[in-house]
Parts: structure tokens; C-alpha cells; sequence
């Protein structure tokens, strides 16, 4: 029988901290087909941040087993959690559910001799045009968010835009952008609109045509002259679900998740400068901002293999300088080869259900070198396919591979396949 795991913990920090500041993620599974058994635990290590990819076809429980993850770190003892934060960029809308308890699976929960449990520390943010929509679907919301123009870059907006970036649209525009931002203050696209508009430089069909793309933007009402603070919004203890679900444009998704993401790994790195310095000086170590896990939902749609969107390059940042000042990664996909290789390659933890494609094999070998694809499908194919919620969890700290069966959820998961009734 297989010893309690501590998925992505090393083996010092397993010696020092046993199954300490660990989350309860499943069990192994023993045997297979019909036979599979289920035995001891599989923890997940919460000592640092990872950077983690969770993938599987449609259904098979990527986004149950992200909350999983969320819901350990909801429930560890307040003085850790009080250290840590985790915000979700949730473009499908069902992270908010986790306010409440899994009153649907009773039966499952007891037999995993488990409680159903909502959490109250679990605050859900949207675009504030939607918010009467939300509120309609009674969808319990906590505050709403806004970007300023003048903490994007142009590059954000050429990329937003799709412009090339030589072209005479993306030039005036990054002109008139990098003059606003000279003159040191805060500026809203209508500013940006009358500095192009007065670019004796510019000729009339780049005016116009940046005056229109610029109204579009300015009419999803996301980027204003204010913006909320990252600092006001995230919470040392507590989850924040940044659901634009309801919010069309992908554009303006990637536009807020890039800047969200650059800004927290900002801060990141200067909570860690005073915790050094308070380390060194030999005072309390003082926290500013908590280490933060981004969670992302879709992830191929904020970190493309093919192209580069408003999101690609801070996420890219978060997934290869992020564990040192501490800001963790979980992206979700169906399709992990459609995620960019710089995120998969740093990966450390995969979970990894049945998967449909070749190439999503050969994308998890690149994850994972150890194991030739062939291999990877062997194992995925012994899965039991009876019990649900079963993957393969792939650790680069153990290097090992693991059969789990993912526990079941406390909170309610709303993500489930619609179904007519
Ligand atoms: N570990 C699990 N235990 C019990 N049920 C699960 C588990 N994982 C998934 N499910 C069931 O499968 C459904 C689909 O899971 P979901 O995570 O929404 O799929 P997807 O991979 O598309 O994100 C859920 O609504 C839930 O009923
Ligand atoms: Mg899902």
C-alpha cells in the first residue's frame, strides 16, 4: 500500500515538515478497472507556491479538482492562511458557488466522511456594467472592477487591438499613450481619443480608425479614468474571483487579467524585499502582500502557444520568476498544447485527466520528461473510468507519477455539464 504522499513537496521539507501546511487533494488509487480500490491519502504541499497545469477533456473534473485545491487553502489554520491569498480569473463563472455548500453530492461526502461546508472568505468581483445581470441570476456579488487606462501600457492596447506593431496605428497610438503618461497624470480614454484627435502628425483614417476601436473599448465599461487597487481588493486569507463570465470581450479579459497579474507579482516582490530586510535587521518579519496562487480558468485563451494577448508575457513571468518573491500558477485547459510551451515547461505539479489528442500527450511529455508520451497514455488509460474524478498527478519535486482519485468537493460546484431535467 502506498505511503500518504505530499504532492510537490521535496523530501527535506517533508523530513521538517511531515504533513504540515498540506492540503487534502484525494486518494491513490490501487489496481485497475473494475478492481481500482482507493487507499491512502494524496496531499498537496501549501509551503510554497507552485506552478501547476490541470487538464482533461470536457467534464472530467478540472475545474472540481482547482477548487479542491482552493478549498484546502480556505481551511487551513488561520494563522497560515492569514500568510497566503488565492485569486481566480474565472471567464466561465462558477468559482462564486463556493460561497455555498455541496448539497448535491451528500451521499458521496459520506462516504468520504466528509462535511458539506460554504466559505464566506471566498468574495466575487465584476465588471460593474454587468453587475444588474449578476444580481438577477442572483449571483452573490462583493464588489466591482475597473481598470485605469493610465496603469496599462500601449503595448497592452496594440496587442488588445491585434495591431501590428510597426503600423502607422499602433505608432500614434503608442505616441499619444507615452505623451499622457509623460504629462504624470491619470488619464481616461476620452483623453487618450483628444490627444490623438489633435496629432498634427496623424492622418485622418488613423485618427478615426483609433478613435473607433478606442469607443469600443471605452464602451465595455471596464477602463475608466480610476481604476480599483490590487492592494484595496486582495486580502490576506481569503479567495478572489475575478469572474468576467458575463463580460464578451476577450480582448478586455485579457486586458485586466495582464495587469492584475503584473501588479500582484509587483508587490509581490516588494513584501519580499521588506520581509528580507526584516529578516536581516531581526525584527518581525512584515508582510505587505500575501504570497498569492493565480488560478486561471481556460488558460489557453490568457497564454496562447500561438500568438501573444495582453495577458501572455506577465503570466509567462509569473510562471518562471514567480516562486522566488512568491506568487503560485494554476492554469486549466483542455487542451495543455495550446498553452504556451514557457508556462508548460515550468511546471512542477500536472494533474492530468483522460485527455483526447495526441498532441495534449506530447504537450505533457514536455512538461514531463521522465515518461516517454506512450507511457503517459498507459497510464491515463488505466484510469478507472467507474470512479470519477480519477488523473494522474505528475511531481517534479518526488519525481514520481501518481493514480488519484480526487476527493470529493465541500462547497457547491456549479460547473456542472448543463443537463435538461
Ligand atoms: N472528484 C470528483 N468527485 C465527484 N464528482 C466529480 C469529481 N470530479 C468531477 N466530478 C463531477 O464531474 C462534473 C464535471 O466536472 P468539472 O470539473 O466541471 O469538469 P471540467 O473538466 O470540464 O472542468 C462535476 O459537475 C461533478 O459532478
Ligand atoms: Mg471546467
Amino acid at each position: 500500500m502506498p505511503y500518504e504522499t505530499v504532492v510537490g513537496r521535496t523530501r527535506d521539507d517533508l523530513e521538517k515538515f511531515r504533513t504540515n501546511v498540506a492540503g487534502y487533494l484525494g486518494k491513490h488509487i490501487v489496481g485497475t478497472g473494475e478492481d481500482a480500490h482507493l487507499t491512502t491519502k494524496v496531499l498537496l504541499d501549501l509551503l510554497k507556491p507552485h506552478v501547476m497545469l490541470i487538464c482533461g477533456k470536457r467534464g472530467s473534473g478540472k475545474s472540481y479538482s482547482a477548487a479542491v485545491v482552493i478549498e484546502e487553502f480556505l481551511s487551513l489554520p488561520e494563522e497560515t492562511r492569514q500568510k497566503m491569498a488565492f485569486v481566480v480569473f474565472d471567464p466561465v463563472g462558477i468559482y462564486w458557488s463556493m460561497k455555498f455548500p455541496n448539497d448535491t453530492q451528500t451521499k458521496l461526502l459520506t462516504e468520504w466522511e466528509m462535511e458539506s461546508k460554504g466559505f464566506e472568505n471566498v468574495k466575487v468581483y465584476v465588471p460593474e456594467k454587468q453587475l444588474t445581470e449578476y444580481e438577477e441570476a442572483e449571483i452573490p456579488v462583493d464588489g466591482t472592477i475597473s481598470i485605469a487606462l493610465s496603469e496599462l501600457t500601449a503595448e497592452d492596447l496594440i496587442l488588445a487591438f491585434g495591431l501590428e506593431r510597426t503600423s502607422e496605428l499602433a505608432v500614434t497610438l503608442e505616441k499619444n499613450f507615452n505623451s499622457l503618461v509623460e504629462s504624470g497624470n491619470k488619464f481616461g480614454v476620452d483623453d487618450l481619443v483628444d490627444s490623438i484627435a489633435s496629432d498634427v502628425k496623424a492622418r485622418k483614417e488613423t485618427k478615426d480608425a483609433l478613435t473607433s476601436l478606442l469607443t469600443v473599448l471605452s464602451q465595455w465599461g471596464v477602463i475608466k479614468k480610476e481604476g480599483v487597487k490590487i492592494t484595496d481588493l486582495i486580502k490576506p486569507g481569503q479567495v478572489i474571483v475575478f469572474d468576467f463570465s458575463r463580460l464578451k470581450s476577450q480582448e478586455i479579459r485579457t486586458l485586466i487579467t495582464g495587469l492584475m497579474t503584473r501588479e500582484i507579482l509587483y508587490q509581490r516582490i516588494l513584501s519580499r524585499k521588506e520581509e528580507e530586510l526584516s529578516k536581516i535587521t531581526g525584527g518581525n518579519a512584515k508582510t505587505t502582500f500575501p504570497i498569492t496562487w493565480l488560478v486561471f480558468e481556460e488558460a489557453h485563451g490568457f497564454v496562447p502557444n500561438d500568438r501573444d494577448v495582453s495577458s501572455s508575457a506577465d503570466i509567462k513571468k509569473v510562471a518562471k520568476e514567480g516562486r522566488e518573491p512568491g506568487v503560485g500558477l494554476i492554469t486549466i485547459t483542455q487542451q495543455p498544447n495550446k498553452i504556451h510551451p514557457d508556462v508548460l515547461s515550468q511546471s512542477d505539479i500536472v494533474i492530468s485527466f483522460r485527455l483526447t489528442s495526441k498532441d495534449d500527450l506530447e504537450a505533457l511529455h514536455r512538461v514531463y520528461q521522465t515518461y516517454m508520451p506512450e507511457e503517459l497514455e498507459k497510464l491515463i488509460n488505466k484510469l478507472p473510468r467507474h470512479l470519477i474524478g480519477s488523473a494522474i498527478i505528475l511531481d517534479d519535486a518526488l519525481e514520481k507519477v501518481f493514480s488519484v482519485n480526487i476527493r470529493p468537493r465541500i462547497s457547491w460546484h456549479s460547473g456542472g455539464t448543463a443537463q435538461i431535467s
